[in-house]
């Protein structure tokens, strides 16, 4: 089972070390407290660089800590993860908030409660002796504001169980796990989860997700959710495809050494296209938007698919395998059309950690977007911005198309010239691979193998999975819908 913990929130007035905050001049804290603070912060030379808290004893012996806030675009969910790092570089098992109409931030509280979720998130490793210095840390918050707490806990949870799974070791992750959690945590909120293996997707013909599964021990899955949030529209709004691939050993095109092992985080687009399904469904979301993950393992084995093989995918389109590494639009392709012709969806959004190309441009910061359609590159970079998951658009244009052509089948995996000479594909070619499959529909793909992981922290979240896609989604959801 893959769990994680966090900073536990819960209301109540115990006695606990106060936080209490400070933004180049100004302080948020109680009233009661704050010329007191003033002064002690003014005493010790407290330089309030985010990051950075000092350790007070106020007037009656109670413990002050003050932590700094920055002054960017995402400051208070920033601050949320401060608070954590304070909790746990103090070592404290308990801290309280002031209720907000005494630190006076007002609704940004949910903003720093969810950073407190997000960046006190942590898998849980399955050790069996504990990390020394590591224990449960509780943030009590006033009674007035759970209200607030609750909804910062709609928006973290979905994407921490997105992390979560992306973090999760793949021989604990397999394809038949990863959907079955993604039932037991889906279909209690109202969501239709079906599970299609082997045998239903040769049954079905999708040639494309059995051949990159073939040379692994562990059976495919097509996974599909279903919210349905708006009954009485007919039709679907749009389909999220996900790439699922619990770990890309690159096959029989093996990957060298390096890196590697960071693989097992090749299903994030899935987590996240399932992670952006929990928030609809979980705020009642009035849209009709189908998620559509396939689950597997690209590995070496005697019955792996080859380089120069020639397969037929579930849209009957033949791809010439040249490379068995480009696998994840391999799968994606039957992803893809099996939203077409069982859903007809408004939109198609594809999420995947397709190349590691992509992050030489664009590194841990931007996602990729390869889109036709303008409206739609205008409203997902919207979203994005909004949620501070910024998306970057790439060309895709009909000059292109030779990328993909190949001179034994409808489409190449691989197909550009060799003269890229970096060992790694280009984005723009997975893009165009993948456009073939949306026949002329309005699709659009984004590219998150660099934000998908991070080695930094940021405002969202410590170094790690990032859970990048989930918010955006469920944003763009009523962006597109215009509800
Ligand atoms: N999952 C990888 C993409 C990837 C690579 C993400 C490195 C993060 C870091 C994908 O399946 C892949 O292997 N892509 C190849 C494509 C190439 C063979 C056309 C790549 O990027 O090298
Ligand atoms: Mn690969
Ligand atoms: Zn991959």
């Amino acid at each position: 089972m893959t769990s994680w913990t966090s900073i536990e929130i819960a209301t109540g007035a115990d006695a606990a070390p106060t936080m209490v905050f400070a933004s180049g001049e100004t302080l948020f804290a109680p009233d009661a407290l704050r010329d007191r603070i003033a002064a002690l912060v003014g005493s010790t030379g407290f330089d309030a660089k985010p990051g950075r808290w000092l350790d007070l004893v106020g007037e009656a012996g109670e413990r002050l800590i003050v932590v700094a806030v920055g002054a960017d675009a995402d400051h208070w969910r920033s601050a949320g993860g401060h608070v954590v790092e304070a909790i746990r570089g103090l070592q404290l098992k308990t801290a309280r908030l002031p209720a907000t109409a005494e630190l006076g931030i007002g609704d940004a509280l949910t903003d720093l409660l969810e950073g407190v979720l997000l960046h006190g998130f942590r898998l849980d490793q399955g050790r069996r002796d504990p990390v020394p210095g590591q224990f449960a840390s509780t943030l009590l918050i006033a009674e007035e504001d759970g209200a607030l707490a609750d909804r910062a806990r709609l928006r973290a949870d979905p994407v921490n169980r997105a992390r979560a799974w992306v973090e999760q070791p793949a021989n604990l992750l397999t394809p038949a796990v990863f959907a079955g959690e993604a039932e037991a945590a889906l279909a209690p909120l109202g969501v239709i989860v079906r599970q299609l293996g082997s045998a239903e997707l040769e049954a079905l013909g999708a040639g494309g997700i059995l051949a990159v599964a073939a040379g692994s021990a562990n059976e495919p899955r097509l996974t599909i959710a279903e919210w349905r949030g708006a009954p009485d529209r007919d039709g679907w709004d749009a389909a999220f495809v996900g790439k699922g691939l619990t770990f890309d050993a690159g096959g029989l095109n093996l990957k060298p050494r390096p890196g590697i092992s960071k693989m097992k985080f090749d299903m994030g687009g899935g987590a996240a296209v399932l992670g952006a399904i929990e928030r609809l469904a979980l705020r009642k979301a009035p849209v009709n938007i189908v998620a559509i993950v396939p689950m597997c393992e690209n590995n070496i084995d005697g019955k792996s698919y080859r380089p120069g093989d020639v397969i037929t995918s579930l849209a009957g389109l033949t791809i010439d395998v040249q490379d068995t590494d480009a696998e994840g639009r391999i799968v994606l392709a039957d992803g893809v059309t099996y939203a077409i012709t069982e859903y007809d969806p408004g939109t198609i959004v594809d999420v995947a950690t397709l190349t590691g190309m992509i992050m030489g441009v664009l590194h841990e910061d931007f996602a990729g977007l390869f889109t036709g359609d303008d409206a739609l590159a205008a409203s997902l970079t919207e979203a994005g911005a909004a949620v501070h998951e910024p998306l970057w658009r790439l060309p895709l244009v009909a000059s292109m198309d030779y990328l993909v052509e190949s001179p034994v089948a409808d489409v190449s995996n691989l197909g550009a010239p060799g003269w890229f000479g970096m060992g790694t594909g280009s984005p723009v070619a997975g893009a165009k691979f993948i456009e073939k499959f949306a026949k002329g529909r309005r699709w659009a793909h984004l590219d998150i193998a660099g934000t998908g992981w991070a080695s930094r922290r940021s405002s969202r979240c410590g170094p790690g999975a990032t859970g990048f896609g989930v918010a955006l989604l469920d944003r763009w959801a009523d962006l597109a819908t215009g509800r």
